[in-house]
């Protein structure tokens, strides 16, 4: 059986990591999450009071707090900094409304992609961004593009707010995630968009079994053809 590597890519809340985490339990795979990535460096960034200007500090800063990946206790996915865990404090809404300018920054991707790179030499990977079809796994055998309604994007993060008890506004979140979209589709590196060879899959209105069976029956052809 071939091991295949996977690209999800799409925009803020379109699902990706929900169904990547969920394909890769079921094929075995390895499962990278490089918007914790880009979150962590915009932890790094934020404790130590770096803006913009200061991208050597902030380079320095990821060499000595390299960003590392464990098992909870639960058996979900932990994010470290060094030593540090940051799982939760990189949710945060002010992480999430600083990591569009930290990931704008060319030497901050350049050596966060070095880094996703060679986790994904074994194969065996599905991982999920912006650029993973574009930049980061050019060579993709499967890269799929998550699209759905700023609507239904805020609905859908509305909810795990409520769940989690984090008093969120609506109008909001729905502000927030459309500002973010533009900023990672605008922005001059690695802007978010389909790889040429990507399947669009728009999952308005589909629920997780739908996109998950949709992207396993693609994904279990080439595995199955290898
Ligand atoms: O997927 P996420 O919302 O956790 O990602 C957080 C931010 O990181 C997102 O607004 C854009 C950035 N990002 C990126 O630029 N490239 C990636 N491959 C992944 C995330």
């Amino acid at each position: 059986m071939k091991n295949i590597t996977i690209a999800i890519d799409g925009p803020a809340s379109s699902g990706k990591s929900t169904v990547a985490k969920i394909i890769a339990k079921n094929l075995g795979y390895t499962y990278l999450d490089t918007g914790a990535m880009y979150r962590s460096a915009t932890y790094l960034a934020l404790q130590n009071n770096l803006t913009e200007a200061d991208v050597p500090a902030l380079l320095e800063q990821l060499a000595e707090h390299p960003i590392s990946f464990g098992k909870a206790a639960d058996g979900s996915q932990a994010v470290y900094v060094g030593d540090v865990e940051v799982t939760h404090p990189i949710r945060d809404n002010q992480v999430t409304n600083n990591v569009s300018w930290v990931a704008a920054i060319p030497e901050v991707r350049e050596e966060l992609v070095a880094q996703q790179r060679r986790i994904a030499e074994g194969g065996a990977i599905i991982m999920d961004g912006r650029d993973i079809g574009t930049v980061v796994l050019p060579n993709a055998d499967l890269k799929i593009f998550l699209v759905a309604s700023v609507e239904e994007r805020a609905e859908r993060r509305f909810k795990e707010n409520q769940e989690k008890g984090i008093p969120t506004d609506f109008e909001t979140l729905k502000k927030e995630i459309a500002e973010r979209d533009y900023k990672d589709s605008h922005r001059k590196v690695s802007p978010l968009k389909a790889a040429d060879d990507a399947i669009t899959f728009d999952t308005t209105g589909v629920d997780i079994d739908g996109v998950v069976n949709f992207i396993q029956e693609k994904a279990k052809k080439i595995i199955d053809k290898g």
